[in-house]
């Protein structure tokens, strides 16, 4: 059961601030603190902590950042086969704000992750092709996803796309040919123009890329829960309550355990909670990949959890 990951790796940057500064100004952050990220391979590593066999396809720069970004994935046993560095370009890099309730604001430098090519999945094709899930981002070129979709469709392997960051120019089309279509409520707001302020509001944006044909489209909403929306079926899911430090890389958390539990069982509701409280989890400590929790401490979590 191998997971393919085919999308991004980031250096984040990440400042703790009291107040965002206003154009002019200049503000001190109390805190800073350095980490692997980016959204293709926080959700590589969550897969990977949770038990799944991950094959990472990714680019990085011809920098300092490089080799760990490579180490990094190496320690967590997730193959590295694929990822490669470009001569003469940067890393990616993404400065992320996060205020003191934990929210977050991030910019992102794609670097090298902009040369992730496809035919970079033609040269992986014999290795892609072992896979039962691809799971892809948007934080590489359209041209590349919509090839990835293309290969999984192909060679009948489900793919989930996380439409994150939200882009108009994504091509609804090339996305219907996915299992699963996994925005947050503020990518879903981009995607479909419409207010999501409310869980009903949030459903009926979700009903609306179905309408479209998209097939399953779960909907992460933070502290609200996630939703599961298809044609026949809306199911929605309590988020566990935690005290939330940072929720830097907690969609990508949710994702990443998602796709390990999926993959094993099958079984969308199930792997929607399992997600729920890795996530939740996640956002009680700084920082993106290093804050995700083992697959021990999430099953140490839910038994108490469900003992309230
Ligand atoms: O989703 C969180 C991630 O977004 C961060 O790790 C950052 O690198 C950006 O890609």
């Amino acid at each position: 059961m191998k997971i393919a990951v085919i999308g991004s790796n980031m250096v984040d940057l990440i400042s703790y601030i009291n107040k965002m500064p206003v154009a002019g100004e200049t503000v001190e952050a109390p805190n800073f603190s350095i980490g692997c990220g980016g959204k293709g391979a926080n959700q590589a590593v969550a897969a990977a902590k949770y038990g799944a066999d991950v094959l990472m396809m990714t680019k990085v720069g011809d920098d300092i950042f490089a080799d760990n970004t490579i180490k990094n994935f190496d320690k967590l046993g997730i193959d590295t086969k694929y990822v490669e560095k470009v001569k003469g370009l940067s890393s990616g890099v993404a400065p992320i704000f996060v205020d003191e309730s934990g929210q977050n604001r991030i910019i992102i430098v794609k670097g090298a992750n902009k040369y992730l090519l496809p035919s970079d999945i033609d040269r992986a094709s014999e290795e892609l092709k072992k896979s039962s899930l691809i799971i892809l981002q948007l934080e590489i070129n359209l041209e590349t996803v919509y090839y990835a979709i293309n290969f999984g469709k192909k060679y009948n392997i489900p793919v989930l796309l996380n439409p994150a960051p939200a882009t108009k120019d994504l091509d609804i089309e090339e996305a219907c040919k996915c299992e699963f279509f996994v925005p947050n409520e503020t990518e879903l707001a981009i995607l479909t123009d419409m207010p999501v302020n409310t869980d009903d509001e949030i459903k009926n944006a979700a009903k609306y890329l179905v309408n479209k044909g998209l097939k399953n489209v779960i909907v992460t909403m933070g502290s609200r829960g996630a939703m599961w929306v298809t044609k026949e079926n809306c199911q929605y899911l309590k988020s566990f309550k935690v005290n939330a430090v940072d929720t830097s890389g907690a969609g990508d958390a949710f994702i990443g355990c998602f796709a390990s539990c999926y993959v094993k069982n099958n079984d969308v509701m199930l792997s929607m909670k399992e997600a729920s409280a890795f996530a939740a989890l996640s956002v009680t400590k700084k920082g993106t990949q290093i804050s995700y929790p083992t697959k021990d401490q999430v099953k140490e979590f839910l038994s108490k959890y469900n003992k309230e």
